[in-house]
This record gives C-alpha cells, structure tokens and sequence, in this order.
C-alpha cells in the first residue's frame, strides 16, 4: 500500500496535480446526461469479478482510502455504499471526459485499471462496502430552512431519507460529505458539472449560497440506515 500511494503522489506531481484537463464536447441536449452510451452500457451487463475489484479499489484507495469512506474535509468523497449504476455512470462519464476530475482522471484511465470489466469488477466492490460511520456535516445552523428545502425540491429524485435510486442513476447522498456535496451542488447549479441531470439545474437555479448550505447541511445529518453504517473504527479487512 505505502508504495501504491507514493506511486500516485509521484504521477500526481508529473501530471500536474490541479491543473485542468480540457474537457471533451459539451453538454447541451437536455437527454445527454445520461445516454447510457459507450462504457456504461457494456460494463452494467458484465459479471462482476470480486477478486480483481478488490485489485483494482487498491488504487482508488489512495485518495478514496481502503475504506471508501473519502475525507471529511471533502476533498475526496465518500464512495462506499454508493449505488452501482452511480458509480458506472460517474466512473464513465470521468474517464470519457463528459466530467472534470483531473486529479483522479490518470488513475481511472483503462491503461492504469483495465477496460469495461474494471469498471464492473470495481463498482461492484465499492457498492457493498459498508458506510462511514462519521461522515462531514455542516455548521447545524439553519436546519430547519434546510429540511424544508429538502422536502420541497430533493425528494422526489433523492428519496426522503437521500437514498437515490439505482434503477434511474439518481446518487444516494446521505451520508456523504458536507464539503463535498456543497462543492458539488454549486458545480450543478453554475453549471460546471457538465453531465449533471438538467432537471435538478432548474430545480435549484434560484438557490443563494445560504439555501445551498442549508439543504445541504441538512442533508449530510440524515441518518443512513444502521445496517448499511460500519462500525466506528472499522478497517477493510480485504486489506492488510
Ligand atoms: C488521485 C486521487 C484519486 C484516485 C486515485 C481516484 N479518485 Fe475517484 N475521485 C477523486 C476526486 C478528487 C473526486 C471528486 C472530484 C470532484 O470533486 O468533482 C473523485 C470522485 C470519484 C467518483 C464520483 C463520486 C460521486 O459521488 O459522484 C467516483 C465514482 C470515483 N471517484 C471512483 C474512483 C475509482 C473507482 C477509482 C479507482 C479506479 C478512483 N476514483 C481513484 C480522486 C481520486
Ligand atoms: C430531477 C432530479 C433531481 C433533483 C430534483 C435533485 N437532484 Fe441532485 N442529482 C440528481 C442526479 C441525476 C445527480 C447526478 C448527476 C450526474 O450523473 O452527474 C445529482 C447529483 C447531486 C449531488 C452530487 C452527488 C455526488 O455524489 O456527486 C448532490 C449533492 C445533489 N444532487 C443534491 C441535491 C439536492 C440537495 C437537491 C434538492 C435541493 C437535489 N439534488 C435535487 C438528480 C436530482
């Protein structure tokens, strides 16, 4: 592990870590963000490998960590649990450039991981790790706006509780970072979040800052079902 992570820090320094990739066509139908094409649509009908996603998750755990559970400081966010088609989708959509990531874009590359049966190995992996117990919040200062915002404008694509939908690609975001999902929200509502789902940019383009922080505060307290949390001080054990 501790060669893996200085081999990503070296190659995160010669490909200059920060600095942005430009970004393949934009954008602009209404149904281009999500037409299932290239990637996505072969690597959902693969059958999964176990041994070679837990293979293949050792680089993603460099800036992910063994756990999945990214960083409370959002830099990385949190990937265990995610639903499986989210993380196709997203995984996809990065290395197709139809979603900036320059710092984690070299290391999704099938050249570092593999083809479409990479992608199927490691989301399916990912998927069933258990989620992190003390995810990143907010400041807890205006919980009540933030809920009713929730109710209003998130439910009926991210459920009551932010469980999201496999079926329809819609990521669960309970449970995930606070500083994470902010940076994120602002990037769909500005628009630089190029594959975002068009409806919820119409749905949130009369947010201000204070509405964002708020739902979104709300929204990293809700409570993730207790079966689907690791216990505090968990450790992967498919790492040693
Ligand atoms: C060098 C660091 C780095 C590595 C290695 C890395 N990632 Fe990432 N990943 C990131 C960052 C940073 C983000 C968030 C980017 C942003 O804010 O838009 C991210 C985001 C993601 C997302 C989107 C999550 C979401 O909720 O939409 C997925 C999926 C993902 N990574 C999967 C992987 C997988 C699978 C691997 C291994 C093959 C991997 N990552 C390796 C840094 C990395
Ligand atoms: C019309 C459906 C829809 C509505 C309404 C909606 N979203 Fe989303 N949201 C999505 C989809 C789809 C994505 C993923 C888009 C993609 O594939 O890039 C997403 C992405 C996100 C993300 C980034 C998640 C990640 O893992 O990177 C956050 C955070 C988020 N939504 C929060 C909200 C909040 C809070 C609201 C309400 C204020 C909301 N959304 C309303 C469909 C919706």
């Amino acid at each position: 592990m501790k060669k893996l992570t200085a081999i990503v820090a070296v190659t995160l320094l010669s490909a200059g870590f920060g600095s942005s990739v430009s970004a393949g066509g934009q954008v602009t139908n209404v149904s281009d963000w999500n037409t299932g094409e290239g990637e996505q649509s072969v690597a959902m009908k693969l059958t999964p490998d176990r041994e070679n996603g837990i293979e293949v998750y050792e680089v993603c755990s460099a800036c992910h960590l063994l756990e999945g559970w990214g960083m409370t400081n959002g830099t990385f966010p949190q990937l265990a649990g995610q639903h499986k088609n989210v993380l196709i989708k997203q995984l996809a959509d990065i290395r197709a450039l139809n979603r900036d990531n320059p710092t984690m874009y070299p290391f999704a590359l099938p050249e570092s991981i593999g083809d479409e049966q990479a992608i199927a190995d490691v989301t399916d992996y990912i998927a069933k790790l258990p989620m992190n117990p003390n995810n990143g919040k907010g400041a807890g200062d205006n919980l009540a706006h933030g809920e009713k915002l929730y109710k209003e404008n998130c439910v009926q694509c991210h459920g009551e509780i932010g469980e999201g939908s496999q079926e329809k690609f819609y990521p669960k975001i309970q449970g995930q970072h606070y500083a994470y999902m902010l940076r994120q929200f602002e990037w769909i509502r500005d628009g630089k979040r190029r594959n975002a789902n068009p409806d919820m940019v119409k749905q949130i383009a009369g947010f201000s800052d204070d509405d964002m922080k708020a739902v979104i505060d709300y929204t990293s307290r809700i409570p993730v079902p207790k079966e689907d949390v690791a216990p505090v001080g968990w450790m992967n054990p498919d790492y040693n």
